[in-house]
């Protein structure tokens, strides 16, 4: 209990049947949305307050709203899951509210409670949860949680009021060829993200930076930018939506190394996920520094022989080919690896309800 009450507003004319059957046959990614949404206010006075499940629509906003000139805006990605017996879960919800709080601590924003998190998730599902795609194969209902500043002002500070909004929307494979390899570009000439700046929140900022050197990577022919430090672009951070992880020799000696959390990349909870799970596979896994140059030699020595990326939106995709202002290489064979797709299969059991869930991850709705 939050001790905030939901007010429900329901939607006069929600989707059909047969438009909400034809929308999830091929939800792809981010383009359709439920019939609901969640609102909630804050005030510096009042705190949280006016809660409500609403329909999908767009809202008035004023002009001086100071989201639209400094930028205050934070964002969650989560994923709801149908299970075999038809009933409903959310993979690790509580990991999205703390990282939603601590990416408003670095924007100078209030902190939404967990519990209002937790609820507003629940209140949504309670309307739209026939929009959760069925068990059994690739698609899911993505949940997007966000925040903005609301007061109207040109004065450069925290606003004094925000709005948190939940919406949602039925969700494929975040990229169109599904898990086949994507090649990615080592980006030197931009940077996303600098020691004490905001690269580990998720801040809309974040995302607007990396748009011109996704570009980049596109006019290069390469699906996706990999990050490097901002100090002396040579280690390798995450990419665009994702983080990544080495796989270093095969079989049951098999190492995984992903990059350590530097203060500029996103802490990503599948990338804790996957930690976790590749231990219980038995593997060896590291945090830590890893070099372009590192990368590229033991890429050609054949020691690096999968490379993955890893996102509550991406869910584990490999990447088969790096290219950069250096050179080109490949990693293994440019055909998903066996550690990449043995992780898959657990990370997703899990999230399906296949696998059992000994961490205790998954949420029931
Ligand atoms: N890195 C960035 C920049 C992201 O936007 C995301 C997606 O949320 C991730 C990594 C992966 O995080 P998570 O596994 O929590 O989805
Ligand atoms: C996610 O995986 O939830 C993301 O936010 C990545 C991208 C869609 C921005």
């Amino acid at each position: 209990m939050t001790g905030l009450e939901f007010t429900r507003h329901e939607h006069p004319s929600p989707a059909t049947a047969e438009a909400r059957a034809a929308v999830l046959q091929a939800p792809g990614f981010g383009v359709h949305f439920t019939d609901h949404m969640v609102a909630i206010d804050y005030d510096a006075g009042t705190g949280w307050h006016d809660a409500v499940v609403t329909p999908y629509a767009p809202f008035p906003m004023d002009p001086a709203a100071m989201v639209l000139h400094y930028g205050q805006a934070i964002f969650e990605g989560l994923k709801v899951y149908r299970q075999p017996d038809g009933s409903l879960a959310s993979f690790r919800p509580g990991a999205n509210a703390e990282r939603l709080q601590s990416s408003a601590a670095r924007l100078a924003m209030p902190a939404l409670p967990v519990e209002l998190f937790r609820e507003s998730i629940e209140q949504l599902l309670a309307v739209d949860h026939e929009w959760v795609p069925v068990a059994g194969g690739e698609d899911a209902l993505y949940l997007r949680p966000f925040m903005f500043a609301t007061e109207a002002g040109l004065g450069v500070r925290p606003s004094s009021s925000y709005r948190y909004l939940l919406i949602a929307s039925p969700a494929g494979a975040y990229f169109p060829r599904g898990v086949k390899p994507v090649s990615v570009w080592l980006s030197t000439e931009y940077v996303r993200a600098a020691p004490g700046g905001t690269g580990a929140a998720k801040f809309a900022g974040n995302y607007a930076a990396s748009l011109l050197a996704q570009a980049q990577a596109a006019d290069q022919g390469c699906d996706q930018v990999v990050w490097l430090d901002a100090l002396e672009r040579r280690y390798v951070e995450e990419m665009g939506g994702m983080n990544l992880f080495f796989v270093f020799g095969s079989g049951p000696d098999a190492r995984l190394v992903t990059p350590s959390l530097s203060g500029s990349l996103l802490p990503g909870i599948t990338r804790d996920s996957l930690l976790a799970l590749a231990t219980d596979a038995g593997f060896a896994v590291e945090e830590r520094k890893i070099s372009t140059d590192e990368w590229q030699k033991k890429a050609e020595s054949g020691e690096i022989t999968e490379v993955f990326a890893c996102g509550t939106a991406a869910v584990i995709t490999p990447v088969g080919s790096v290219k950069s202002a250096e050179g080109d290489f490949r990693i293994g064979t440019g055909e998903p690896g066996e550690v990449t797709m043995a992780l898959r299969d657990t990370l997703t059991g899990i999230q399906r309800g296949t696998f059992a869930d000994t961490h205790g991850w998954m949420s029931t709705l």
